[in-house]
This record gives structure tokens, C-alpha cells and sequence, in this order.
């Protein structure tokens, strides 16, 4: 499997492609629209500074999204970066290329100097740890669903 993993910056055109993902996936949508979720996009396509997008793509066609945020959780205000949004269109699903993104984005936050980095997963806690990522402590999401908070060691 032939994929890169690039700063969505490089992409604007993806844009439209990968809200929608974080919008199907994720997105509370009696308070978002999908044309909200494509305007925070827009300002995600930094490279020096938080927020960061970075896409896997596979001949120029985007399979693959992990961003950068200063929160990504309204409960846990006080913790920052987290790693967020974290999506492999089930086609290239096990394919490793959730790993590589992984890879990339913990590879930048700690260029960026970061010491401890966090998530919080509603599921795949498993995938986390076996990359890693130590348990913090059982939370709930901002739409109030069981979650689990994640940090790791840069
Ligand atoms: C989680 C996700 C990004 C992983 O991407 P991926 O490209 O399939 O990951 P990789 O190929 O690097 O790793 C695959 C491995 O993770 C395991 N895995 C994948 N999803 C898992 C899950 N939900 N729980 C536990 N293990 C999981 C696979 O079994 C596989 O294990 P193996 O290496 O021992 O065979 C992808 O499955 C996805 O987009 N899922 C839907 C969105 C999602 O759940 N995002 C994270 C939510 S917080």
C-alpha cells in the first residue's frame, strides 16, 4: 500500500470530503452543520501552529484524516494538545495506514515541544493502548456519552 500522509493545508480541495467524515462520524448535528463542520476545516490547514490537519492520501484521492486541537474536550479546559478527529475510510481500514497518521501527528507535537499529548475515545481504547496510549481515567463526551481519556508521553 502505496500512501502518503500530508498537511491537509496542501489539500484544500479535500476539505468538503474529510468535514464530512468528521461530520458523519461525530459531529452533534442539532448544533453543527456540515457547513460549520468545513469552516473549522478551513482553519485547520496550519502547519506551525495548533490546530493541524494532517491527511493520508493515495493517489491524490484523501483515506485518511488526524488533526492537532488545543481541546477536544469541554470537561478537560486545563489539558492541551489532543490529538482529535482520527478517521481511516473503512476501505484502508487495517492497512496501517492509522498508524502512519498517528505516527505524524505525535512526531509534530513533539517537535512542537509538547511533553504529555491527550485524546479521549468513545471506542477503539484498545487500538490506543496497544499504540501506547495510557488510560487517564473513564470521562464523558461533550454530547455526554461514556469516553475515555487518553494521554501519552511524547
Ligand atoms: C481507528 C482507525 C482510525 C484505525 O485506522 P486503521 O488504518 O484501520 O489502523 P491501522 O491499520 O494502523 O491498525 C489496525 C489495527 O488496529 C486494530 N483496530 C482498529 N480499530 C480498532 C478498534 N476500534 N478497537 C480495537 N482495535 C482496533 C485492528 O484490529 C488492527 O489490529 P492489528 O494491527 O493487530 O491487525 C479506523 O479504524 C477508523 O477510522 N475507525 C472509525 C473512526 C474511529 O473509531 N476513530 C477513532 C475514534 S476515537
Amino acid at each position: 500500500m502505496k500512501f502518503k500522509i500530508t498537511y491537509l493545508k496542501d489539500y484544500p480541495e479535500f476539505i468538503p470530503t474529510v468535514a464530512k467524515w468528521v461530520y458523519e462520524e461525530w459531529a452533534d448535528k442539532n448544533k453543527k452543520s456540515l457547513k460549520q463542520v468545513i469552516q473549522e476545516f478551513e482553519n485547520y490547514c496550519n502547519k506551525d501552529k495548533i490546530p493541524i490537519a494532517f491527511v493520508a492520501v493515495d493517489r491524490e484521492t484523501p483515506v485518511g484524516l488526524i488533526n492537532i486541537w488545543e481541546n477536544d474536550l469541554d470537561s478537560k479546559e486545563d489539558l492541551t494538545p489532543w490529538v482529535a478527529a482520527f478517521y481511516v475510510i473503512p476501505e484502508y481500514r487495517n492497512k496501517g495506514v492509522g498508524k502512519a497518521l498517528m505516527e505524524k501527528a505525535l512526531g509534530k507535537a513533539r517537535e512542537m515541544r509538547f511533553k504529555i499529548i491527550y485524546l479521549h475515545a468513545e471506542t477503539a481504547g484498545e487500538y490506543y493502548q496497544k499504540l501506547g496510549w495510557k488510560l487517564i481515567e473513564d470521562t464523558i463526551n461533550d454530547k455526554g456519552e461514556a469516553s475515555k481519556l487518553f494521554k501519552y508521553e511524547l
